[in-house]
C-alpha cells in the first residue's frame, strides 16, 4: 500500500522516501479530520486531542493566578513561565546564556517588539529578503520614523548586495556605533521556498567596529516542520507563532533575542509588568534588570503558555515531521506537475524551488495556480482559472486550502512575475478574490503540509484537482 503511486521514482517506496509510517496512529489524536482534508498547516498547525486533556486535567487540578503576586496561585504560573522559557530554548537548542524568550502574541508581536525598539538612527539601513511576510515588511514604518534607509534584498547573490550598502556606509563620515537590521524568513510562507540559514553568519560578519549588522530571522513558517539549531545558527532575533507549530494554545508567540543584543534596543513604551515602579506625577519610572519582562506589557497569556507545556508533550520529533512533509511534498508536487488537458497541454503553474528541490531548499508547500485550458476564459484571454472558483469546488469537498497572496506580497508578486505597479493599480481596500492582474490570478492556490497529513490526504487532493480541470475544460 505503501508504494508510492506515482512515478516520481519507480523503485522509491514512500517509506523510503521519508514517510512516516506512525502518521496512521497518530491521525486517532485528531477525530475532528474525518471527512476533512486539511491542508492549510502553513495558516495553522492542528491540536491533537491528548494535548486538551492533559491541559484540561492539568487546569482541573491545580490552580493558576495572576503571576504578578506571591500567592501559591500566582507562584503556580510563574514556575511555567519559567520553565517554559527553558524549554523553548532547550527545544531550539538555544544556550541559555546567550538567548532569552520575550513571550508575544505570536511572530508579528515579535516582529513588532523588534521594530519599536531597535535602535534605528537617520545612519542606520533595514534591509529585508524580498521575500517576506507584511509583518516584516511593516518594520520599515519604524524605521521611516526614525528617518533610517530601508529597502529589499534579491535571492541572488545577496552577499553583493549587503556589501554594496556596507561599503556606501563605510564612507559615511559616522562617530557612533550605528546598528542595522537584516531580515529574513527561514521559509517563504507563499510558496514554501527556504532561504539558507548560513546567510546569519554572514550577515553578522559584516560587522565592524562603526556598524552592526543585526539578523531578524522570521522562523513563523519553517519551524512547524523542520529543526531550527541556534546553536549552529545565530541569528539575533527569531519570531515565531506557537500555533503554527502545535495547533492550542493560540494567541502565544515568542521573540527569541540574543541578550548580548537586546541591551542595544530601546525601550519605547512601559506598562503593566514592564516597570517595577513608576511615578503618576513625573518621568520617573524604575525598569527590571531582568530582560522579558521589559517588553512583556500586560498580563501574560499564562493559561496558554502552560498550553504549550503540554503542546510541546505531544508533538512529535521534529526529524520524523521534516522528513514525513518532505515525502508528501515530493508526491504531490509530482502527481500536480504532470496533469495535463485532454489537448496535452500543461494544466497547472507551480512556484517555488519544486524542480530542484531538497530538504534545504523546499519546505512542505505546493503554490500553484491551474492554467487555463486554451489561455482563453469567459471570452477573455486569462492565463489562470480564477481562484475563487476553484476555493468554492474544493471547499465544497471540505478541502481547506489558503488562496492569495498569503500575506507575502513579494514573493506572490514575484512568482507571478507581475510587478507591484500593476497590482498597485487594481488593489483597493476591498479588493475582490478574483481580481486579475494581467490576466493573472492575484495569487495562487496554497496547499501546505503538517505531520498529521496522511498519503490519503494527498491522493484525495489530487482526485479533486483531476476532477476539477476535467470539469473546466
Ligand atoms: C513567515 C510568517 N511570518 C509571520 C507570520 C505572522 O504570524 P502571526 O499571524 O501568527 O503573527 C506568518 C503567518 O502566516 C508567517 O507565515
Amino acid at each position: 500500500m505503501l508504494l508510492l503511486f506515482i512515478t516520481l521514482c519507480s523503485a522509491v517506496s514512500l517509506t523510503e522516501l521519508g514517510y512516516w509510517n506512525g502518521v496512521k496512529r497518530v491521525r486517532r489524536e485528531f477525530p475532528y479530520l474525518e471527512n476533512n482534508v486539511y491542508l492549510d498547516y502553513t495558516a495553522s498547525g492542528l491540536h491533537q486531542v491528548s494535548q486538551l486533556k492533559d491541559f484540561y486535567y492539568d487546569v482541573s487540578k491545580k490552580l493558576y493566578g495572576n503571576a504578578h503576586s506571591i500567592s501559591p496561585s500566582s507562584i503556580n504560573t510563574d514556575t511555567v513561565v519559567k520553565q517554559m522559557r527553558k524549554r523553548i530554548l532547550k527545544y531550539f537548542n538555544a544556550n541559555p546564556k546567550e538567548y532569552d524568550v520575550i513571550f508575544t502574541s505570536g511572530a508579528t508581536e515579535a516582529l513588532k517588539i523588534v521594530g519599536e525598539n531597535f535602535p534605528f538612527t537617520p545612519a542606520s539601513v533595514f534591509l529585508y529578503l524580498l521575500q517576506n511576510h507584511n509583518s516584516v515588511l511593516g518594520i520599515r514604518e519604524y524605521a521611516s520614523n526614525a528617518n533610517a534607509t530601508w529597502g529589499y534584498f534579491t535571492e541572488e547573490d545577496p552577499e553583493q548586495q549587503w556589501r554594496s550598502v556596507l561599503d556606501k556606509l563605510n564612507k559615511l563620515q559616522t562617530t557612533n556605533v550605528t546598528h542595522h537590521l537584516i531580515a529574513f524568513p527561514g521559509e517563504d510562507n507563499f510558496n514554501g521556498a527556504k532561504f539558507p540559514l548560513d546567510w546569519i553568519c554572514k550577515i553578522n560578519s559584516l560587522s565592524n567596529n562603526k556598524h552592526k549588522f543585526h539578523v531578524l530571522l522570521d522562523a513563523a513558517a519553517l519551524v512547524p516542520s523542520a529543526k531550527l539549531d541556534l546553536t549552529k545558527y545565530h541569528p539575533d532575533f527569531v519570531s515565531i507563532s506557537f500555533y503554527k507549530m502545535f495547533g492550542f494554545p493560540t494567541g502565544v508567540g515568542c521573540l527569541i533575542v540574543k541578550k548580548e543584543v537586546a541591551k542595544e534596543l530601546k525601550i519605547s513604551y512601559f506598562g503593566g509588568g514592564t516597570v517595577v515602579m513608576a511615578a503618576a506625577d513625573r518621568d520617573w519610572k524604575v525598569f527590571p534588570d531582568y530582560l522579558p519582562p521589559k517588553y512583556e506589557a500586560g498580563t501574560l497569556n499564562f493559561l496558554g503558555i502552560l498550553g504549550l507545556k503540554h503542546a510541546f508533550n505531544h508533538f512529535p520529533n521534529i526529524d520524523i515531521i521534516h522528513k514525513h512533509t518532505y515525502a508528501l511534498t515530493r508526491v504531490l508536487f509530482t502527481e500536480l506537475n504532470k496533469l495535463t488537458y485532454s489537448n496535452g497541454t500543461k494544466a497547472i503553474e507551480i512556484y517555488g524551488n519544486h524542480n530542484h528541490s531538497t530538504y534545504e531548499n523546499q519546505g512542505p508547500i505546493v503554490t500553484f495556480n491551474i492554467l487555463n485550458s486554451k489561455y482563453k476564459y469567459n471570452g477573455v484571454f486569462p492565463k489562470h482559472v480564477p481562484l475563487l472558483t476553484v476555493n468554492e469546488f474544493l471547499a465544497k469537498k471540505n478541502i481547506h486550502v489558503r488562496v492569495g497572496c498569503t500575506c507575502n506580497p513579494g514573493s506572490c508578486l514575484n512568482s507571478l512575475n507581475v510587478t507591484s505597479l500593476a497590482a498597485a493599480a487594481v488593489t483597493n481596500p476591498n479588493t475582490p478574490v478574483d481580481t486579475t492582474l494581467e490576466g493573472k490570478q492575484y495569487g495562487a492556490i496554497r496547499v501546505s503540509i503538517g505531520y498529521p497529513t496522511t498519503i490519503g490526504d494527498i491522493r484525495k487532493f489530487i482526485r479533486a484537482i483531476k476532477e476539477f480541470i476535467k470539469m473546466v475544460e
